[in-house]
């Protein structure tokens, strides 16, 4: 039997660095989604505009400023859209926005900031190579 996913399928034609729909195993105790899941996404997005910009082994140094400006719903399609705003000597900071639709609008729900750093075999910084 097929699982049955309840989402408002409407996306806006940016170009976000990751897509989910959330699942009822993803709840708090209020029903709406637990926060640690979006920091997941969030951390996942942020990788993924990291691998745009160098193909160098990177772990999360830091998250900033994650706010969690709405709740969200089962089934909400959630876009996270991921800009590069620092590029650092070893690190690279991204801005996560993340939105869903509602009512054909796309909302707001979280933004964060991430900063990853680029390291060696040794777990140490080394400094950014950006991809040409
Ligand atoms: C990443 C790690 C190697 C960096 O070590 P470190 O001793 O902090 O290195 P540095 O002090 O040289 O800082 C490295 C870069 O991080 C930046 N940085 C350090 N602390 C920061 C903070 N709190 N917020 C943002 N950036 C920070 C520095 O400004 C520097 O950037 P730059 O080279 O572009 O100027 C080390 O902290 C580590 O291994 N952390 C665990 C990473 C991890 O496992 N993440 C997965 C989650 S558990």
């Amino acid at each position: 039997m097929a699982n049955e996913i309840k989402s408002n399928t409407s996306v806006s034609s940016k170009d976000p660095a990751i897509r989910v729909t959330l699942l009822p195993k993803d709840t708090n105790a209020n029903g709406t989604i637990f926060g640690g899941i979006i920091l997941s996404y969030i951390d996942l997005a942020a990788a993924v505009q990291v691998g745009k910009c160098t193909s160098q082994r990177a772990v999360t140094k830091a998250f900033k400023e994650v706010i969690f400006k709405a709740p969200v719903k089962v089934g909400d399609l959630l876009s996270f859209y991921a800009t590069t705003t620092y590029i650092g000597k070893s690190s690279i900071t991204v801005q996560i926005d993340v939105e869903v639709v509602r009512d054909g609008k796309e909302i707001q729900v979280t933004e964060a900031e991430v900063t990853y750093v680029c390291v060696n075999e040794q777990g140490l910084p080394v400094a950014v190579k950006l991809k040409n």
